[in-house]
């Protein structure tokens, strides 16, 4: 099944190094990052995984809790984090789905069959705290993510849902922002400081505190 943007994230119950979860109940209204990787004891996985768990401080700020997937067994996620300790120096400090049935990678469209096996490709949904699908990312298997542009647009989704405005391309946060079209600009100069009309359609303004 494909996931679109605004659909509800699909629910699941799944074996993870945390016990089982359900996913929603395990969510609790917060944001969520859930992404796939191909293989434990696999070196793209080893330091992406690394890499996710340095960041729990930055994902805790921003009230986002993470969770991962393959369809390794829970011994094998178990083992593996010893490795993902020693070589990315932090503890693995979110759940692995042990998705041994397929069915949570099989929910999410996860496995791509072009793409070699039948392993999960490096899948990423963003999920709100409502929990509607908000951002998808599918990035091939060779090729590692980087964990710093999600927490990029994890700011944004998190700033354009507490204030009518958009990011510009290459947007960082701190920088000028987009006053959203349905806003007059009479009505920007009132809400936004340092409000500069463009165009008519493109309004820049200083990113609004939130
Ligand atoms: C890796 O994590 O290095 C990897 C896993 C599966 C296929 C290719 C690379």
């Amino acid at each position: 099944m494909s996931i679109r943007l605004g659909d509800e994230a699909p629910n699941f119950t799944a074996e993870t190094t945390e016990g089982t979860i359900d996913f929603h109940q395990w969510k609790d209204g917060n944001w969520a990052v859930l992404f796939s990787h191909p293989a434990d004891f696999t070196p793209v996985c080893t330091t992406e995984l690394g890499r996710t768990a340095s960041l729990k401080g930055e994902f805790d700020k921003r009230g986002v809790k993470v969770i991962g997937v393959s369809v390794d067994p829970v011994e094998s996620h178990n083992g593996w984090a010893q490795d993902i300790t020693e070589v990315g120096g932090t503890d693995l400090n979110f759940p692995l789905v042990a998705d041994q049935d397929r069915n949570v990678s099989e929910l999410y469209d996860m496995i791509h069959p072009g793409e070699g096996d039948t392993s999960t490709v490096r899948s990423v949904f963003i999920v709100d705290p409502k929990n509607k699908v908000r951002l998808t990312l599918t990035y091939p298997k060779s090729i590692g993510r980087n964990f710093g542009e999600i927490m990029r647009v994890i700011d944004a989704l998190q700033l354009t849902d507490a204030a009518p405005v958009s990011t510009p391309v290459d947007w960082q946060p701190g920088d000028r922002i987009i006053v959203a079209p349905t806003m007059s600009t009479d009505d920007a100069r009132q809400r936004f400081e340092d409000v500069e009309e463009v165009r008519p359609y493109l309004r820049w303004a200083k990113q609004p505190q939130t």
